[in-house]
């Protein structure tokens, strides 16, 4: 399809990746975003909204031939199921296949039932012995999941008894249940698997860093940086993550009345064996990940976002550059912490074919770009190598000028 017109929803980094993609694809002519940011504002028409009704109703009215979902809380609030009803092709789930995200407690049960690789696990409740359940994993890390959409909050990983407990009896009072699984040793990695019920593609996989200080010390945060392809995923581990994972998933996911359209995000903890274990799924694309896997894409991502949202996938060529990509992240003061919005931004340096700023927190008020988020901009290089690639991004970053902001030194640095 030709001269297409497409919404994303969305307004962080993660979204003004994927519109500058469409802006590259020949067959994308027109580009709307919701609500979108500074640097969507440049290749798209962002659009305000304040609920799910509101974002069909705007589809709708500018009659786009396709909605690209950036964040998990529209599917899981019934966005492509909406659409469905109005003949809007969705790249997203439906609700019912979005709580694979949703609810960590639903994805360890599919993925039981397909026999994919995963963390034992119990579910406790207000009557478990959570001492029993405690001890059952001891010895290592112990590792508690609130089954709740907690916005990157819900997972607690201690060594220390009592802190685990703690969390435990907190998620129990509030959610009513919570899982307890145990800990898989390892090195993880991110795997995007874009399908349909006609076929899936994978994505090169990448690594992303989500404490928030060098040597992944401090507070866990949406993601600092991250780059692709990642070396610890090598043709042996691919060979095993898609017999194991993808296919069994593929197979299930395809075959439901309606099936899985979008992309699959499946965290991967890779073992000292190159064995593959499901740490997560999401229903969308990483935020950073995406914004250094849909540069590696040769191909149109606008005919293969909209390929999948029509079961069309099968029939959708999809190339990649042979390259290394990596983006580091500016935050904002006190990330992952509360921040103050509205800081002015300066010295942002122009974008050239193989390096650019992707753009998160940000909006422009007379004529002045200002933050207006944890995650501000995040500044990502292409290159024949992966040090070629963090080069060209940390020349970027060195230049920015945001009072108070940070960002890590370290990205990539288990490949470099
Ligand atoms: P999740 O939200 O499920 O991805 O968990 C957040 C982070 O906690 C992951 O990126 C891992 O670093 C860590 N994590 C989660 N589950 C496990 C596990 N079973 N074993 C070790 N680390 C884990
Ligand atoms: N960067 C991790 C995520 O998007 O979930």
């Amino acid at each position: 399809m030709a001269g297409m017109s497409v919404l994303v929803v969305g307004g962080g980094g993660r979204e003004h990746a994927l519109c500058l993609g469409l802006a590259r694809s020949p067959s994308v002519d027109e580009i709307h975003c919701a609500p979108g940011n500074a640097g969507t504002a440049e290749i798209a028409t962002n659009h305000a909204f304040s609920d799910v009704s509101d974002l069909i109703h705007l589809a709708f009215q500018l009659q786009v031939d396709f909605v690209v979902a950036g964040p998990e809380a529209p599917l899981c609030e019934g966005l492509a199921d909406q659409l469905a009803k109005m003949d809007i092709p969705c790249f997203g789930p439906v609700a019912a296949l979005a709580r694979l995200e949703g609810s960590k407690l639903h994805a360890k049960q599919v993925m039981k039932q397909n026999g994919v690789p995963t963390a034992d696990f119990h579910v406790l409740g207000k009557d478990s012995d959570i001492d029993a359940a405690l001890d059952d994993f001891s010895g290592n890390p112990w590792v508690v999941k609130r089954d709740v959409l907690a916005g990157g909050k819900g997972v607690v990983v201690t060594e220390d008894r009592s802190e685990a407990k703690q969390f435990i009896k907190e998620s129990i009072g509030s959610d009513g249940q919570v899982l307890l699984e145990a800990f898989l040793p390892g090195e993880e990695a991110s795997m995007l698997v874009v399908m349909d019920g006609s076929g899936y593609v994978c994505l090169p996989a990448s690594q992303d860093h989500k404490r928030e200080f060098e040597g992944d010390k401090g507070r866990n945060t949406g993601g600092m940086g991250a780059y692709a392809p990642a070396p610890v995923y090598t043709d042996e581990v691919k060979a095993k993550t898609i017999e194991r994972i993808v296919e069994p998933m593929h197979k299930d996911l395809s075959s439901r009345r309606v099936p899985y359209r979008g992309v699959l995000y499946v965290g991967l903890m890779i073992d000292e064996h190159g064995d593959p274990y499901v740490v997560e799924f999401n229903v969308r694309f990483g935020d950073p990940e995406c914004q250094i896997t849909i540069p590696l894409i040769a191909s149109d991502l606008g005919e293969m976002l909209s390929a999948s949202s029509r079961d069309q996938l099968a029939s959708c060529e999809v190339q990649f550059h042979d390259k290394h990509a990596m983006t580091v992240v500016l935050a904002a003061e006190n990330y992952p912490g509360s921040v103050e919005k509205g800081r002015s931004i300066s010295n942002v340096p122009d974008s050239s074919p193989d390096s650019w700023v992707n753009h998160a927190g940000t909006k422009v008020e007379n004529g002045q770009l200002l933050s207006n988020g944890g995650r501000v901009l995040s500044c990502t290089g292409l290159g024949g190598s992966l040090q070629d690639a963090a080069d060209k991004a940390y020349a970027l970053i060195e230049q920015i000028d945001l009072s108070g902001s940070h960002y890590r030194r370290d990205i990539g640095h288990r490949a470099l």
